[in-house]
């Protein structure tokens, strides 16, 4: 006999859960990818609770649970260069155009930044390409924005780094850590921003969001994309994680620069008028 299956009823107890969380921590798990759900059950199971209340109650009372939740959730994976072919199209195809629309000091966002891998990278890109370049990272989890002003790594976490700038703007701690030097740190602001929710810096030339997007609802993705783009000046361009290609980018006023590279083509209002063409 044919099975059919039916989609799971909500539970009430884990709707109030996502509404207390999102009290608590402004972070609506409504917004991402149904999987998240194993996630949070994951995490209830491994700290011995059976309920949600039992659950909600510790991550509320204890700071540290509420970080180990948020981080856990979050998944702050990165690395400096991480994809390096992917920074090879970034020197070499992206950053002359990028001049060519802003004299004087670029500013490139770092869009859930984790641990500061990656916005230390496009500040190194700057600095190598001598070009003046400020990088705004932001994140919405604490701990991991806490670890990215430190700026302290493992050797093999900067194994794509260039020797020379290693020997430049890193500074050996010994135990095989190194820091990243004054000269790269003060490139490189960070902020906590939740991009579901917050507002966007002002026309950065570039913004990387790459292995973000991949945690997020369809729907939370539109929002985020329009809204990218809305903040990018024309020739702006955005860049993606290697699995999160934008399908029908046009909608957005983005136009393809490369494999997983946007640039902004029309402004806001035209982008705007387009897509309400093409409903
Ligand atoms: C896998 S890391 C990506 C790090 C880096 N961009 C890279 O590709 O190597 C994903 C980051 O997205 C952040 N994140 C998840 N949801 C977010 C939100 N709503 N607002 C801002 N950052 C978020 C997480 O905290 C985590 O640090």
């Amino acid at each position: 006999m044919e099975r059919r299956t039916r989609p799971a009823e909500p539970d009430p107890a884990y709707e109030k859960f996502k509404r207390d969380i999102a009290e608590m921590t402004g972070v609506d798990l409504n917004m991402y990818k149904p999987q998240i759900h194993r996630r949070v059950h994951t995490l209830m199971a491994s700290w011995g609770q059976t309920s949600y209340s039992g659950y909600l109650k510790l991550i509320s009372s204890d700071i540290n649970r509420r970080r180990a939740f948020l981080e856990y959730l979050t998944i702050n994976v990165t690395e400096f260069f991480r994809n390096p072919s992917r920074w090879a199209s970034l020197r070499e195809e992206i950053l002359p155009g990028l001049r060519e629309i802003k004299a004087g000091n670029l500013l490139f966002w770092s869009a859930g930044c984790a641990t500061g891998e990656e916005a230390y990278s496009l500040a190194l890109l700057g600095l190598e390409a001598r070009v003046p370049v400020n990088v705004l990272a932001s994140d919405i989890d604490d701990g991991a924005l806490k670890r990215a002003q430190e700026g302290v790594y493992r050797e093999e976490q900067v194994k794509n780094v260039q020797p020379e700038s290693l020997r430049k703007y890193f500074i050996r701690k010994g135990d095989g850590l190194l820091q990243v030097s004054p000269i790269l740190r003060e490139k490189v602001r960070f902020q906590r921003m939740n991009l579901l929710s917050d507002s966007f810096p002002r026309q950065p030339q570039l913004i990387l969001c790459r292995n973000v997007l991949i945690y997020f609802s369809q729907e939370s993705k539109e929002i985020l994309l329009r809204k990218f783009s809305e903040c990018l000046p024309v020739g702006g361009c955005l860049m993606v994680g290697n699995t999160e290609q934008i399908f029908g980018y046009r909608r957005f006023g983005l136009e393809s620069a490369g494999p997983f590279i946007y640039r902004k083509t029309a402004t806001s209002e035209e982008s705007r008028e387009r897509s309400a063409c093409s409903l």
